[in-house]
This record gives C-alpha cells, structure tokens and sequence, in this order.
C-alpha cells in the first residue's frame, strides 16, 4: 500500500494529493495515510503537508526500498517480492536461503552494499553503498540442470535491454556474462543453482551493475566504468530496476514457452566474443582460436589452428 501511495505522490509530480483523496484511492483512512506518510519521512522522503491541501512530493531519496522498486512496476512477479537490505556480506548468500525456505518464483535480493560481494572463479566483487544494483534474482524453471547457464545469457540480454531503455546506453557482452560499455565492464552476473543431478530447484542470478560509482579501487579502473561515468549523468537506480524486472520477465516467459532458441539469437546480436580472434583462459590452460558461436547450450565454440573446435564451459576471454 506504501508503494502505492509513493507513486501515486510521484505521478502527481510535486503537486499536493488531499488525503481524502489518499485514503479513497488506498481504501484506508486519514490515520493511516498519515502513518505511511511518516513512514515515507522515515526513509528519506521529503513530503510537504499542508492544511486542507494534503500532501506533496518534495525529494525522493536515490535508494532501492522496496517501496521505489514497487512503485510503478509492471510486472506479474518478477520483483513483486522484494528483500530489502542496507548492507550485507552477499545478495547471493541470502537468495540461497530464501530459495530453500521456498520464497516465490520472482523473488528480489537486494542491497544498498555488500561487504563480501562474490564474483565469478572464486574473485570478489566492489559493491560499495549506495551506488550500483547488488541484486540476487530467485528463479524456479522447470528445466534439466545443464540447461541452467541459459539463463546467464539471458540474463545479460534483459539487462541490457533495461540499460538502454533507461539511458539510451548500447552495452555489449563479452561471453559469457560480462557486459561492456567502451571496452570496459559495467555488469558482472553470477549464476548458481539448488539442484539434484536431474532438477533444478532454484537458479540465483546474481547481478551487480555499475551504476553511479564516480571511481574505481585502483585495481579495476582501468577495466571497469559505471554507467554514470559513460552517460554523464546520475541515473535513477529504481527506475534502471524496474526496466530489468520487465524486460526479464518478457524474456524468461518467452524462454519457457519457445526456449533458448529467440534468446541465443538475441544474445548474438549483442555479442562481441563472436566472429573473432579470442583467447580463452581455462583452468586447464589457455586456448588460442576463432570464436564461431555458442550451442543451444551457451557453450562457446572456438576452432584452434589446427582446424580443431574446443567446447568452453568455463573461461576469461581476452582479445
Ligand atoms: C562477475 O564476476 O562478473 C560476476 C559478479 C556478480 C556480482 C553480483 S552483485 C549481486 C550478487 N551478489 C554477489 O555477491 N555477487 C552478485
């Protein structure tokens, strides 16, 4: 009902809402109206009062509550339940917990910080507060276990569509998850699964995306930007949620209705890896060659010198 009384204030852009008007709309009375909007003043919400006006919206604070996700969200349930955290160790570690508590499919982890952010091999990942998306997505497919890493592309196809939705930005992906823009990353996703050998449980998508860092720890910033340090301009991290949200639910309702057939495709278009001159750095050595495409699996297909076509599960790619 929160979520409903902030977007109503928001859609009204700054002009006052009489809380007659508040407490039809919600189907609760003044006294209620008057607690979500303390509520609201609470978590960082400038709301002006005045006598027999009602209320008004004065600032909205940049934060990712599940109050500014909700507000204007168009899905059916993915992010309709929203775990809401200032900070914490992973996103990851707490979807997983969750998902063997048996939360709904849809499920959204989400942090202001994480102080043991996980990256993919085992590496961490900055996640300092208040500036990217540090979010664990809970999902529930019906599908065999080695199918699982489908999601990952997908993944990366529905978060770039919300990039360039909400910034106009054209992000590229460097296989299999690294999303880039000018040939730096600025979305890293890392996918795990609850599964037996023959059923998944639940998939966590993992996905952190630079958003408004103005800087990087010394270590990364040469290879990593944020999305503000591209555009030039501070981007509305709710707004950014809410597009991926819808473009993710589109694209899974279309892979468990059509497969991975439209998404591979999809993937393609946005792909950088494919076509190209690759090494690929595996735990077992690297691999120069081609890279020709993916399978219907997500596996990457590279042909050495010698005219010898390698499957790769798992690697770095460099250029
Ligand atoms: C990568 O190495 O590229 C993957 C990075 C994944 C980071 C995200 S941030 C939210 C979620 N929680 C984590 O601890 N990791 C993922």
């Amino acid at each position: 009902m929160r979520s409903e009384l902030l977007q109503m204030l928001i859609d009204r852009q700054g002009e006052f809402v009489s809380g007659e008007a508040i407490s039809q709309y919600l189907g609760c009375s003044r006294t209620a109206v008057w607690k979500h909007i303390e509520e609201l003043r609470k978590a960082g919400y400038k709301l002006e009062a005045a006598p027999r006006k009602g209320y008004r919206i004065v600032h909205q604070p940049n934060l990712l509550t599940e109050n500014e996700i909700k507000a204007g969200l168009k899905t059916n349930y993915m992010g309709k339940n929203v775990i809401y955290e200032t900070s914490v160790t992973s996103t990851q570690e707490i979807a997983h917990r969750l998902a063997r508590e048996g939360v709904p499919e849809g499920t959204l982890v989400v942090a202001e910080e994480q102080l043991g952010g996980k990256g993919r091999l085992g590496r961490a990942w900055h996640s300092p507060i208040g500036t990217g998306i540090w979010m664990s997505l809970i999902l529930k497919p019906k599908i065999p276990p080695q199918q699982a890493p489908q999601l990952t592309l997908l993944a990366a196809v529905a978060v770039i569509r919300g990039i360039t939705e909400t910034t106009e930005l054209q992000c590229e992906i460097k296989w299999p998850n690294d999303i880039l823009l000018n040939g730096k990353k600025v979305v890293g996703i890392l996918t795990e699964m609850q599964a037996d050998p023959d059923q998944i449980h639940s998939v966590i998508i993992g996905i952190g995306i630079n958003v408004n860092q103005t800087s990087f720890p010394k270590e990364i910033q040469e290879i990593a930007t944020s999305l503000k340090l591209e555009k030039g301009q501070e981007i509305n991290r709710a707004h950014l949620m809410r597009s991926i949200m819808a473009e993710f639910e589109k694209l899974y309702e279309l892979f468990l209705s059509d497969g991975f057939y439209p998404i591979k495709q999809m993937w393609e278009a946005h792909a950088v890896t494919i076509g190209r001159r690759i090494i690929a750095r595996t735990i077992n050595g690297a691999i120069e060659g081609f890279a020709k495409g993916i399978t219907e699996d997500g596996i990457l297909l590279l042909e050495d010198s010698h005219g010898r076509t390698h499957k790769i599960y798992s690697a770095d790619i460099d250029f």
